[in-house]
């Protein structure tokens, strides 16, 4: 195990990381964990603020995981920014980072998959056949690697936290899942590693997807209802921006996947769209 700052140490392997959590525990300390596949960004610090305020001590795994991307996604132009990345964990206080290769995680015999559900079929389950296939694995892996008391995830990826919200309750995992608000840029596109691969007008462009949310936010205030209504206007919206890759724009009752043709409450409207070389993904409450 290596220190990288008086406070910030790293971890490569299981081993250490777990003797580490454990003994922490064992002195009565709580541990908060947050996943993370690197290329910080203060989406992700949010979420160490969170584990920080919550836990008496943080740790962050570092992993480009490899089986929730597809034989064509970007697995390998993946931003990679390790020593960045621990730059920033030290100075918000971060304890541990957990930094495995990928043959820690997935050693050449490795042949057990998390089989998902109902949660993971629509949207993106949809569009990147295996990808929660690939996160609720890798979740599964780390919460055993790790063995925190709570887990924190981002809003963002709604379907994400929603799907390792039923895999900790149908695994019976001793482990709290916390949900945390989605951190925006200040013209309101969500913050992403993803955004990396924007260009300066592409980057402009993107945050069309916000206002299409807010778009769809004034039409329910002003009294429309139908969905498909409001999707034709965010559709509209997001043309005149040049924005036409939209994988879906979805319109789902708040903590599930089902489907919403009329709104009567909490529902969460979910967009994926291409720009430039960049697959985003937001969304936002109404109702
Ligand atoms: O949200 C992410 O960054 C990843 O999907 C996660 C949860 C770290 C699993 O690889």
């Amino acid at each position: 195990m290596s220190q990288i700052t008086s406070k910030l140490q790293i971890a490569t392997t299981t081993d250490e990381v777990r003797r580490t959590v454990r003994a922490a525990q064992a002195a009565g300390e709580t541990v908060g964990f947050v996943p993370t596949m690197g290329a910080l960004h203060e989406g992700h610090l949010s979420l160490v603020d969170a584990s920080e305020a919550q836990c008496d001590r943080t740790v962050v795994s570092i992993f480009v995981n490899p089986t929730q991307f597809g034989p064509n996604e970007d697995r390998d132009r993946y931003p990679r920014t390790l020593e960045k990345d621990c730059e920033m964990l030290a100075d918000r206080g971060c304890w541990l980072v957990f930094a495995p290769t990928d043959a820690e995680v997935y050693p050449p015999d490795h042949e057990t998959f998390v089989e998902v559900g109902k949660s993971a079929e629509p949207l993106e389950g949809q569009i990147r056949p295996g990808h929660f296939r690939g996160v609720a694995t890798v979740v599964l892996k780390l919460f055993q690697m790790v063995p925190a008391d709570r887990a924190f995830f981002g809003r963002k990826d709604y379907q994400q936290s929603l799907v390792v919200q039923k895999m900790a309750t149908d695994f019976n995992l001793p482990i709290e899942i916390v949900v945390c608000p989605t951190i925006r840029e200040s013209d309101g596109l969500a913050m992403s590693s993803r955004n990396a691969y924007l260009t300066p007008t592409e980057r402009q462009q993107a945050a069309n997807l916000w206002k299409s949310l807010m778009l769809a936010e004034s039409l329910y205030q002003s009294g429309e209802r139908n969905t498909e209504i409001i999707s034709e206007h965010m559709r509209e919206l997001l043309a005149q921006a040049g924005i036409d890759q939209i994988d879906y724009i979805a319109f789902v009752a708040e903590g599930t996947v089902d489907p919403v043709d009329h709104i009567t409450g909490r529902t969460v409207v979910a967009i994926a769209a291409r720009v430039g070389q960049a697959r985003l993904i937001d969304n936002h409450t109404i109702g």
